[in-house]
């Protein structure tokens, strides 16, 4: 990289890793001789120019994290902020952006947020004069051409604690609980943790269904599930943010048709932010540390709109096994195909979902 100074900014929602990948991009373009300034407030702090220092020289002449920020790559949330930026949405904002990265001497970017954040990236990078890497972070695993985004792993560990301890109580009291888990447009985060948390149904918006269908679905799932055959103690029914009927009006109708079931009654829980905090785990904190090699060494290889990826579906091999470098365009194409279901990636996972379902129903 010609200029030795690079920046590195979080956008979008938090997912637990973020400050991991962070933590690892400054370590890594330390050890490259390159300094890193953070950028406050994601893209809505770089219209403004909000940086701080990240790195400090020392007397040799090397580069070395600047104090007090020793630990934070175990911690949830972003230290430097984030955000959904208005702004930035609009070309005169992103203009401005740039303006600021230029004046500050900034040789390169990385962006480390979700598919919306990695979307900002190639727009940066193809409409300024300074090269931007990113590097996917979210919670819905719904970036394309990743198999992983950091934030997922914890936040399926989360969610099946979570439905562990429902469990619990479920089984104490004869109960049915209908959980919903965060993920947008993605089901994701419902199929992983319907599989691993053995729920007895699975609602998943690639999967679409009228509402009446739903219901008598649930209701045949009950009805077996606390037969006097079955026998069943607890039923779980995990259900993805972007299938539409909220819980509360699922758990009602549910529970009006299942009346005459003795001792059988549905509650419900929403998990929402509770997903996005937490320390990260193993398995993030090694994604967030690998990918953010790969972004920084494209960067210093002079590589600019592309996306240190997880492995990869597409795209280009890295030295790393498990890191390859996706074109952005790719990413935004892939994503709008996992998230409208024509992507191999989605096809598979609901084929193998369907067999999942009959499984988990038994
Ligand atoms: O993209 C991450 C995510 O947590 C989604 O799962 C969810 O739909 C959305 O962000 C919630 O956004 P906000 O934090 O703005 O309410």
């Amino acid at each position: 990289m010609s200029v030795g100074r690079l920046a590195v900014l979080t956008s979008g929602g938090d997912a637990p890793g973020m400050n991991a990948a962070i933590w690892a991009v400054m370590k890594v373009a330390a050890a490259r001789g390159i300094d890193v300034v953070g950028v406050e407030r994601g893209f809505d702090g770089l219209v403004d120019g909000a940086f701080v220092d990240l790195t400090r020289r020392l007397a040799d002449g090397s580069v070395a994290p600047i104090s007090g920020l020793e630990g934070v790559a175990g911690t949830g949330g972003t230290f430097l902020g984030s955000s959904r930026s208005a702004r930035f949405r609009d070309r005169e904002g992103r203009a401005e952006a740039a303006r600021r990265l230029a004046d500050a001497g900034i040789g390169g970017l990385v962006v480390i947020g979700g598919n919306g954040s990695l979307t900002g990236a190639h727009l940066l990078a193809t409409e300024g004069d300074v090269p931007v890497v990113g590097i996917p972070a979210t919670i819905d695993n719904d970036v394309g051409g990743s198999t992983d985004a950091i934030g997922v792993d914890t936040a399926l560990n989360t969610i099946i604690d979570a439905c562990d301890r429902l469990s619990d109580t479920a089984r104490s009291h004869h109960r049915a609980f209908i959980v919903e888990v965060m993920g947008r447009r993605s089901g994701y985060l419902a199929m992983a943790s319907a599989v691993a948390a053995v729920a007895d149904a699975v609602l998943l918006p690639e999967q679409p269904a009228p509402e009446d269908q739903v219901v008598e679905e649930l209701e045949r799932v009950l009805r077996w599930s606390f037969s006097p055959e079955r026998n069943k103690p607890r039923v779980l029914v995990i259900k993805a943010e972007g299938v539409p009927t909220p819980v509360h009006r699922l758990a009602e109708r549910l529970a009006g048709r299942v009346a005459d079931l003795e001792n059988v009654s549905v509650r419900t829980v929403v998990l929402g932010h509770l997903v996005r905090g937490g320390h990260p785990s193993f398995h993030d904190r090694l994604v967030a540390g690998r990918l953010a090699r790969a972004a920084v060494d494209a960067l210093v290889a002079g590589r600019s709109d592309v996306m240190a990826a997880w492995e990869p579906n597409v795209g280009e091999p890295s030295v790393d096994p498990k890191v390859g470098l996706v074109d952005l365009a790719t990413m935004i194409e892939e994503t709008e195909r996992l998230l409208d279901g024509t992507s191999e990636v989605t096809v598979r996972r609901i084929r193998l979902m369907k067999e999942a379902r009959a499984v988990l129903a038994l």
